[in-house]
């Protein structure tokens, strides 16, 4: 069995060798982080290295996976990782644009054929999937979870764990899955990426820990630090959460990998010199140090000082050594690395397909006067920065998809239209009016969009156009390294100079329907009046153009719902739906003076969590309770009846919510508890019924208030249970429940 197999291993291992299998150097083809630069082959040889990532190419992989095989002196197979975020080389939607689907077979399904893509290609272990929660779209890092909310993220971050790992880890097409990033990083203070975390524990608990939880409990065979701190401890150096918290509460029994450098920054943490806060990280519970090499160049000495034990570090390596165990790669240390598999599988025809659906799937159509679908034969002045641009479709962290092959908006309009001379292009705007910033948001990628005609030249432009056109389609937002990693904003509304392009537009008196390209919420105030419908395509991946003319055009019916709330202006941030009542809430009319509320703007977001519209109507009944009394082991049973009264077959989302009246300690005012995506034919009326128990009324509270134990329980009472479209257009109806 593998703990023997591991244990015979460990037992002719020198300390050094042991602490080799710890180190995560990134091979440098893909800039992931700061460029580090080392001897990786030499390091290889001697022992001193564990896995590799940022490699790209077959031939490469194979190359250094002989070496490690045939030149040092154990022969341990390396694990080989990558950033296979939304896809491999066939791309899907940014996450948060997977998350807008809700539907969890397709998302599994995306994992699934990252998987199968990713593996044939050299690739192991994915540092995917992204569980925080973030109620702040500044962060640039929003466009890679899925939102805001706790219950849906564990439901998602299950789903993608299960579409990686497959039944079966050591079958050659599953990867090994890494739940990331441990913990609270979608906190960072004023969505400034790796800001600081401050945040109580029942709001840990209870609100952004669940994902990573679920992730766990769906077997996720490795985990990555966060590079915030948690509770004055940065997270990569913090015992209570790696050993406490997953090890011993959730029962993790995986690995735990640092993020890019966080070993080493944690010096500018403020935790000490390069050898301390080694130590600090390994005895926290920290296995594998990606790429601060502090693993590597002081634990030797700090088990000499007695600062770490050299148990500590056999365990650590022994958790390594399990998974590539687990991996197969011992048997083979080849398996992912299939020339026959990969020159097949990779970017297939099937593959391309389930991305499109997805894709489609994924949009959510915001607002919609009579503008959508647009008849296949209407003459389209097609408009905007990015609507004739390849590069931008795949959105941030696609670092192995080939962006040459993706299809862009233009080209996807085309092939649907009637005739194709009916779709006539035009830029219309630059993406930002600064040059400098928009230098900023190119830097880590080779894009440039910059095109130095006058504003008023590009607008006359595209304003003809759209004159001699039945309707026109302005592509709107922001660029792809626009949101993802060092990627925050304090703006995050459309920039003035496409609002000018968009206000030209709409004074042809044509339609204009907006397609929206955002890896965030954005604030959209300066666009709603003149559009005449907005679909938010996010980065809609590898068939970005097929799977928007499908929507466009009326082939698949809109059926995505937002996952996280769009604020009306950024002072409105941090905005959410499961928030508290306070003590002063505003009921009624905005504004009350001493109530909770702002002179400007009223509480209301611009568009509410769950909110997305189709082209079918969708009507709620009555809905109905199998008790509205109930005891400890009972079943709540709620039935609502959904018609679908228009013409056209479609997809609703339909959500439950509850409230939880009274509590020992305060709860939100709701919070989503399960949901149903279903298909409602033209004229038909669904009965959607949904099941919950007192598990679902378990929240996270203190045992008592001195000793601050958390608990995990329900409390008896009233609870309001809520159905419907969106989590501001809700049926209520009470209850009694009793212990
Ligand atoms: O996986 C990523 C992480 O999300 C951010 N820092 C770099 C890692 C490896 O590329």
């Amino acid at each position: 069995n593998i703990n023997q197999k591991v244990d015979s291993l460990l037992a002719i291992m020198t300390l050094e060798e042991k602490i080799g299998q710890l180190n995560l150097p990134s091979a440098g083809d893909v800039s992931t982080g700061i460029s580090t630069n080392k001897g990786i082959a030499k390091q290889i040889k001697e022992g001193k290295v564990g896995g590799l990532f940022n490699i790209n190419g077959l031939d490469k992989i194979r190359a250094v996976q002989k070496v490690a095989v045939e030149e040092s002196r154990l022969g341990i197979p390396l694990i080989i990782a990558k950033d296979v975020i939304h896809g491999y080389k066939t791309t899907f939607p940014i996450p948060i644009g997977l998350s807008a689907s809700w539907d969890m077979e397709l998302i599994e399904k995306s994992a699934r054929i990252a998987a199968e893509e990713a593996s044939a290609d050299g690739i192991a272990w994915t540092f995917s999937p992204m569980t925080d929660i973030s109620r702040d779209p500044r962060w640039g890092r929003v466009s890679e979870g899925s939102g805001e909310d706790p219950y849906l993220g564990g439901q998602i971050a299950a789903a993608m764990v299960k579409g990686y790992q497959g039944n079966d880890l050591s079958a050659a097409n599953t990867l090994l899955a890494c739940v990331k990033h441990f913990a609270l990083y979608g906190a960072s203070e004023a969505g400034r990426d790796y800001n600081t975390v401050d945040m109580g524990r029942l709001r840990m608990y209870n609100d952004y820990f669940l994902p990573y939880k679920a992730a766990v409990g769906a077997g996720v065979g490795t985990a990555m630090a966060s590079f915030n701190e948690v509770d004055g401890v940065p997270a990569t150096g913090n015992k209570w959460l790696m050993t406490d918290v997953l090890r011993e509460a959730w029962g993790f029994d995986g690995f735990v990998v640092s993020d890019y450098t966080g070993v080493s920054e944690m010096i500018a943490h403020g935790m000490g010199d390069l050898q301390q806060v080694s130590a600090l990280a390994i005895n926290a519970g920290v296995e594998m140090d990606m790429v601060s090499e502090g693993f590597l160049s002081t634990l030797e000495k700090s088990v000499e000082e007695g600062e770490v034990s050299e148990a500590t570090i056999t365990n650590a390596a022994r958790l390594i050594l399990k998974a590539k165990f687990r991996l197969g790669l011992f048997d083979d240390p080849y398996r992912y690395m299939d020339e026959e598999r990969a020159s097949k599988e990779i970017f297939s025809a099937e593959n391309r397909a389930v991305a499109r659906k997805v894709a489609s799937e994924s949009m959510v159509l915001l607002k919609n006067d009579d503008a959508l679908p647009i008849q296949k034969d209407a003459k389209i002045a097609l408009i905007g920065p990015l609507a004739d641009n390849k590069e931008n479709m795949v959105g941030t962290w696609s670092v192995s998809s080939d962006i040459s092959k993706s299809i862009s908006i233009y080209d996807g309009i085309k092939q649907f239209s009637t005739n194709p001379e009916n779709v006539k292009y035009a830029k219309g705007s630059n993406l930002v009016a600064d040059p400098e910033l928009e230098k900023r948001i190119g830097m880590f990628g080779k894009n440039t969009y910059r095109d130095d005609r006058p504003e008023s030249v590009l607008i006359a432009e595209a304003v003809e156009l759209a004159k001699n056109a039945d309707v026109v389609v302005a592509v709107l937002g922001e660029a792809s390294e626009s949101s993802g990693e060092s990627s925050s904003l304090t703006d995050i509304s459309i920039p003035d100079i496409q609002v000018n392009l968009l206000k030209a537009l709409k004074a042809t008196g044509k339609k204009v329907v907006v397609v929206l390209l955002s890896g965030r919420p954005l604030v959209l105030n300066e666009i709603l009046d003149d559009s005449d419908a907005i679909l938010n395509a996010w980065f809609p991946g590898s068939e970005a153009g097929l799977a928007l003319a499908d929507v466009l055009f009326g082939d698949v019916n809109p059926s995505g719902k937002l996952t996280m709330t769009y604020p009306q202006n950024v002072g409105q941030i941090p905005i959410y739906y499961s928030h508290k009542n306070t003590g002063r809430p505003l009921e009624g009319e905005w504004f009350q003076k001493f109530k909770t509320n702002y002179l400007d703007v009223s509480n209301e977001p611009e568009f509410p969590f769950g909110y997305g519209l189709s082209y079918s109507q969708f009507e709620y009944g009555e809905m109905k309770l199998s008790s509205s009394d109930l005891k400890a082991d009972d079943k709540l049973k709620i039935t609502i009846p959904v018609k679908n009264s228009s013409e056209k077959d479609g997809k609703e989302v339909v959500q439950l919510y509850i409230r939880d009246k009274v509590g020992t300690t305060t709860r939100p005012m709701k919070e989503l508890k399960s949901f149903e995506k279903v298909l409602i034919n033209a004229g038909e009326t669904k009965n959607v019924e949904f099941e919950i128990t007192t598990e679902d009324l378990k929240f996270y509270t203190y045992d008592n208030l001195t000793d601050q134990n958390i608990i995990h329980t329900w409390e008896a009472g009233e609870f309001e249970i809520m159905v419907g479209t969106n989590s501001s257009d809700l049926k209520s109806e009470t209850i009694n429940w009793t212990k």
